[in-house]
């Protein structure tokens, strides 16, 4: 065991938690085991709560702002983990988190009618952030071969020469698939939004769990041109677990548009951090480092764990690669439960993962599950299944 017990269960039913206390309105049933919503099981680091203890020793809750601390610990840790040195003037900030960013940037880029490119399957939220906001969105589908998902750069080209398209929308790594872009497809993709002034925006909120052997490369790294057509979001949310605290950051390489973006989130007076989301977001970069790589270990010997008993009791089960993220996205289609799937998990095996319709057309048959939890737990999960189906 590591510094942290990832084993140890923390009974989370009755802390009004998303995941576990909105289970009978989502899925009609309280006792489902759920592996759904995207935050983990897990506390948080140890440092990151004696952080919050020291100011609320101290008493006063007012308003924040960014020091110089704050900043380093963002340009140190992505220096230091993905060897990206972000210049400090293209930082810019996003306290509600990253979705409303987002549609703020979706605002300013866009014109009613306009057509937004996104790979599919995608982030329902991201998804309903173009659709909502009077886009339409152009769909580049990724093709699944071998249980890996490819981009379609045939598919591409002609999406984004269309006049009408203003924005390629992406998330590196892709929601729900876990594919992790890599640094020649990023460089193809952003030569072609360069070539047709299609301007990116890339959604990196999950950039830290990529699983060993995979690398996480920022497209605005790749070249000074790249920085500047690029925006990209990313956040202390998902890599730490601290969800419920919000906060995200945003990278903008253009002055022009940084201030625009800037400008906007003074007029909606969303500036200024959560203290506890500032808080949590300079320890958890400066000194908790060691936290997530082990529970980086867990989940990937989760994964392991999961294939290793999907082969042996469930081969009607089909898990695709994961290079990033803590999901597993499995094609159920060998159970043969068509449009019964859903209730099928929920009424009769009683657990609770994402439906992959949720994620655009096409993915009726998967299921994205979460595996940021106790092995013990996802093993009961996969025992229920297991055991439903044997009925
Ligand atoms: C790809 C992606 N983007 C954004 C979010 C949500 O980010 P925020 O809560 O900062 O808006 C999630 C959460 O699941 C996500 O998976």
């Amino acid at each position: 065991m590591g510094r942290i017990d990832l084993d140890r269960p923390v009974e989370r039913r009755g802390t009004d938690s998303f995941k576990w206390d909105a289970v009978g309105r989502f899925f009609g049933r309280e006792d489902v085991i759920p592996m759904w919503v995207a935050d983990m099981d897990f506390p948080c680091a140890p440092e990151i709560l004696e952080a919050f203890e020291a100011h609320i020793r101290h008493g006063v809750m007012g308003y924040t702002v960014r020091n110089d601390g704050y900043l380093a610990a963002i340009r140190n840790w992505f220096s230091s983990r993905h060897g990206w040195d972000i210049p400090e003037e293209h930082l810019a900030f996003s306290p509600p988190g990253v979705i409303f960013a987002v549609n703020v940037l979706l605002e300013l880029l866009t014109q009613p009618g306009d057509r937004v490119v996104m790979q599919t399957p995608n982030y329902d939220a991201l998804m309903d952030s173009v659709e909502k906001s009077g886009l339409e969105i152009a769909r580049n589908p990724l093709k699944a071969k071998d249980g890996r998902y490819e981009l379609d750069f045939d598919g591409l080209e002609p999406l984004l020469a269309d006049p009408r398209t203003k924005v390629m929308l992406m998330a590196n790594p892709n929601n729900p698939t876990g594919r992790l872009w890599t640094e020649e497809e990023l460089r193809r993709l952003g030569e072609l939004c360069l070539a047709h002034k299609v301007m990116i925006l890339t959604d990196d909120i999950h950039c830290d769990f990529a699983m060993q052997g995979h690398r996480y490369v920022p497209l605005p790294s790749l070249s000074p041109e790249l920085a500047e057509h690029t925006v990209l979001f990313t956040s202390t949310n998902k890599t730490f677990n601290l969800g419920g605290l919000q906060t995200a950051t945003v990278v903008i390489g253009d002055a022009e548009l940084r201030e625009r973006y800037c400008g906007a989130m003074l007029r909606y007076q969303t500036r200024l951090d959560n203290l506890f989301g500032a808080i949590a977001l300079e320890t958890a970069y400066e000194k908790c480092g060691y936290w997530l790589d082990e529970v980086l270990s867990y989940v990937a010997e989760n994964r392991r764990v999961l294939a290793e008993y999907v082969l042996e009791h469930l081969p009607g089960l089909k898990l695709y690669h994961m290079d990033a993220t803590y999901f597993a996205w499995i094609d159920f289609s060998g159970l043969g439960k068509e449009e019964g799937l859903e209730d099928f998990l929920v009424k009769e095996c009683g657990v609770a993962f994402t439906p992959g319709r949720e994620f655009g057309s096409g993915c009726g048959t998967f299921m994205r599950v979460n595996l940021a939890c106790r092995r013990a737990l996802m093993l009961e999960a996969f025992r229920r299944i297991e055991a439903a189906l044997k009925k």
